[in-house]
């Protein structure tokens, strides 16, 4: 973000969990935050990042440990305001004076309920009632205040779980407003960011004006690639760089005949017809099945697919004349660095699983323009962009499709019979206005046939498997609670109008310990 125009905070990462939904809560707050560990916030740093306030997260150290991490000294001399939340506030109290104690007894973990003492600014529209619940999650506690703060809420087991000195705009709370347990949490983020004069300038449509510069000025006049999916991350790209450099940009759709029912023709036209975009519609399914024919191990299944798209991929970007550049829908949470205890800070860089390792195969060079984004901020881009909200709104379909939705041997029969349950039940999902409480449903048609009585007559078709699961990220899930009269509804439906189906089942397995998809 060297060249940021908008004001900025710094999240400097102790190691929490959750130090994340700060800054989500933050950039809901039309806020423009950045994360980095404290191992990377020196002094120059500090300098250089320019912040108009600061807030230091949790973690999971004890600041009564020698060498235990700090914040930089001169942090307190920069005259801007201050948060620290739970280790972060320990250290600030430390730094400036205070004592903390470790835990023995007065361990809090979960939650707890802070009582007001007094008036102050950050809790301004808290304590409606006499207590406000919080989260809690700290065995230190701060025994002696730094000289120049003050106590404005106690909580049993922290004499001191709200403290600030008013005069350097100094706060420091013991517990995490930023999570769903600290329920009126966001209003002291809201509180902190008014306190420090924030004027609320990181909305999409500046964001927008902002990217679109940049873009233009780190590719000039070459040209640019982008592998699009069909998924919100890559269409979004797409969208922001056609608008920064409409025809120098050539998007590749690689159909590998493992897609939704009618998804290559719908994804395709709105891009090419609607949004004029150059894209390739590579249709490659002959070679995709071809390659899978009589393979069933679900991992092979993975790896023929994968070396297949890079291969169609290489193929159709070589034919693109002047390409410099690859274009990849990388996210903020894929490059946010980690604090890592057992070492230096850790650089978690998710690649994009097709496309990994490709750039400096073809000697590209990578832009990225999402990667200061929240995956919520780039549904809110994309609605910017022009996108359509169903679209946006699409649950996420996996790089290997269909195939890994078909246990055992993939065949163009059982895809097309696939494709028209799968269509059937999210036809009943959205008439049912079911389909943005579900994080992702879908059909699995299972390699087994079973018998059944249709009119008068026997069958002897395929069974299939239901899903629909919850989930926040995709890493842990739960079932959908669906009522009996939908899945009963559902049945029929499928059996009716699927050819090739007799029997429905629905799925109702968590992850863990099962995963989402079948494969
Ligand atoms: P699992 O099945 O691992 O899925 O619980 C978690 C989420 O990831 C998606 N998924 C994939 N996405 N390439 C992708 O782009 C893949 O190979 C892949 N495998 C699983 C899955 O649909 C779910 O949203």
């Amino acid at each position: 973000m060297e060249n940021s125009t908008h004001e900025r905070l710094l999240i400097i990462d102790f190691g929490s969990q959750v130090t994340q939904l700060i800054a989500r809560r933050l950039r809901e707050l039309n806020v423009y935050c950045e994360i980095h560990p404290y191992q990377n916030v020196t002094e120059a740093f500090l300098e250089e990042f320019a912040p108009k306030a600061v807030i230091l997260s949790g973690g999971p150290d004890s600041v009564t440990r020698e060498g235990s991490p700090r914040a930089p000294q001169a942090l307190f001399d920069m005259g801007i305001p201050v948060l620290g939340i739970c280790y972060g506030q320990q250290t600030m109290m430390t730094q400036l004076g205070g004592k903390v104690v470790r835990g023995e007894g007065t361990s809090e973990f979960g939650r707890a309920y802070v009582k007001p003492e007094g008036k102050l600014a950050l809790l301004d529209g808290w304590f409606l009632t006499e207590r406000e619940q919080v989260w809690m999650s700290h065995g230190d506690h701060v025994s002696e205040i730094a000289p120049g703060f003050a106590v404005y809420g106690t909580s049993p087991n922290a004499p001191f779980a709200i403290t600030a000195d008013v005069a350097r705009n100094f706060y420091a709370v013991q517990f995490h407003p930023e999570v769903h347990h600290t329920p009126n949490g966001l209003k002291l983020y809201e509180n902190f960011i008014r306190i420090a004069g924030f004027s609320g300038d990181w909305t999409m449509g500046a964001y927008r004006e902002q990217a679109i510069a940049a873009i233009k000025e780190q590719v000039g006049d070459a040209h640019v690639i982008c592998a699009l999916s069909g998924g919100v991350d890559s269409s979004v790209a797409a969208a922001l760089l056609h608008e920064a450099i409409g025809d120098q940009l050539t998007c590749v759709f690689v159909d590998h005949g493992l897609l939704r029912l009618n998804e290559a023709e719908e994804v395709v036209g709105m891009f090419r017809d609607n949004m004029n975009l150059k894209v390739i519609h590579a249709d490659e399914s002959e070679l995709f099945l071809g390659e899978l024919e009589g393979v069933n191990d679900p991992e092979t299944k993975r790896k023929i697919i994968g070396r297949l798209f890079i291969d169609v991929f290489q193929k159709y970007a070589n034919g693109i004349e002047g390409a410099a550049f690859l274009a990849q829908g990388t996210l903020y949470p894929d490059v946010i660095e980690s604090v890592s205890f057992s070492g230096g800070p850790s650089v978690t860089i998710k690649s994009h699983h097709n496309v990994g390792g490709l750039p400096e195969k073809m000697g590209l060079k990578l832009v990225e323009p999402l990667r200061e984004l929240f995956k919520d901020e780039v549904r809110a881009l994309g609605v910017e962009l022009g996108l359509p909200k169903s679209f946006i709104g699409r649950h996420p379909f996996p790089g290997p499709g269909l195939a890994i939705r078909c246990p055992g041997e993939i065949t163009r029969e059982k895809l097309e019979i696939l494709r028209k349950a799968d269509a059937v039940y999210i036809d009943q999902i959205r008439r049912h206005g079911l389909y943005d409480e579900i994080w992702q449903a879908f059909v699995a048609i299972l390699p087994v046939r079973t018998v059944g009585v249709m009119g008068d007559g026997r069958t002897y078709d395929f069974a299939c498997a239901l899903r629909a699961v919850t989930s926040v990220d995709g890493m842990t899930a739960d079932y959908y609670p669906f009522s009996h009269e939908f899945l009963g509804e559902t049945a029929t439906r499928i059996i009716n109008e699927v050819p090739g189906i007799n029997r429905v089942t629905y799925d109702i397995t968590s992850k863990p310990p099962g995963t989402i998809e079948w494969e």
